[in-house]
């Protein structure tokens, strides 16, 4: 099965007054658009589309625990700006996963976004695996201001939360096999062809009819398009970031 392309472009004609709004500088609407319909394409013509439409407001109203900042008040990651971390975020709130594996914290923002969702959710634990200290290449080192793994998590989001310290290669193949199955998984670790390969792989058998892979940065080679193929899934691409339903 081919990804389907849930872009800005791909959108624009079925809602052009949210393609004419986002041209004069709002994001918002053609955001709610793709999202809305990457929910249709996912999870079937007839879903019911108000716990989505709810997730996207509360996006909205920013009622959110707040990050610990660091003093340049930079955000790197995964953020609530872009369609692929609002796409996060409604998953986690729509799906409302009991276990969901994410790896690749650095500075923790996907794992800020995760974690407010099941804060919302009363329910549900974030299972993480990063290095020690996080990789601090290229953008991912604002001065080394914040070395320490997940930062940005403050304490109070910290009970539905276990972080794993050490590589992917090592951690993620047990924490599978302890917990059994989980609601949904998500790669954001090293982006080489065989490490991708390797998550998608040994996560796969684990994850529940119905629930969801997701990775960021699907477009660096073809990993997550083989994968998709290979299993014969129902998948989608937001510029960087892909999903697709487990079967
Ligand atoms: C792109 S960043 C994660 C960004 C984060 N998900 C977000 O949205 O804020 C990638 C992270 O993967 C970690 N990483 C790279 N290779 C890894 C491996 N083999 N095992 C575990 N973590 C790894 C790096 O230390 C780095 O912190």
């Amino acid at each position: 099965m081919s990804i389907l392309e849930a872009s800005r472009k791909s959108v624009a004609l079925k809602h052009p007054l949210a393609a004419l709004s986002f041209y004069m500088g709002n994001k918002k609407a053609m955001h709610e658009a793709i999202i809305l319909d990457a929910a249709k394409y996912i999870f079937g013509a007839n879903t019911d589309l108000r716990p989505w439409k709810e997730a996207l407001l509360e996006i909205t109203s920013y009622d959110l625990i707040p990050a610990n900042k660091n003093t340049y008040d930079v955000v790197v990651g995964n953020n609530l700006n872009t369609t692929f971390g609002k796409w996060i975020w409604c998953c986690v709130r729509v799906l409302q996963p009991d276990a969901m594996i994410e790896t690749g914290v650095a500075h923790g923002s996907s794992s800020w976004i995760i974690l407010n969702a099941m804060h919302k959710n009363g329910k549900g634990k974030l299972f993480s695996i990063d290095l020690p200290n996080h990789d601090t290449n290229k953008d991912y080192n604002f001065n080394m201001s914040h070395p320490e793994t997940g930062w940005m998590v403050p304490d109070v989001l910290k009970k539905q939360w276990e972080l794993h310290l050490g590589y992917a290669q090592e951690i993620l193949p047990k924490l599978l096999n302890q917990l059994g199955k989980i609601d949904i998984f998500f790669h954001d670790s090293d982006h080489s062809y065989e490490h991708m390969k390797f998550e998608f792989e040994t996560s796969s058998p684990f994850i529940r009819k119905g629930g969801l892979m997701l990775s960021d940065d699907v477009h660096k080679n073809k990993a997550f398009s083989e994968y998709v193929e290979r299993n014969h899934l129902k998948a989608l691409q937001f510029n960087k970031g892909g999903c697709a339903l487990a079967q």
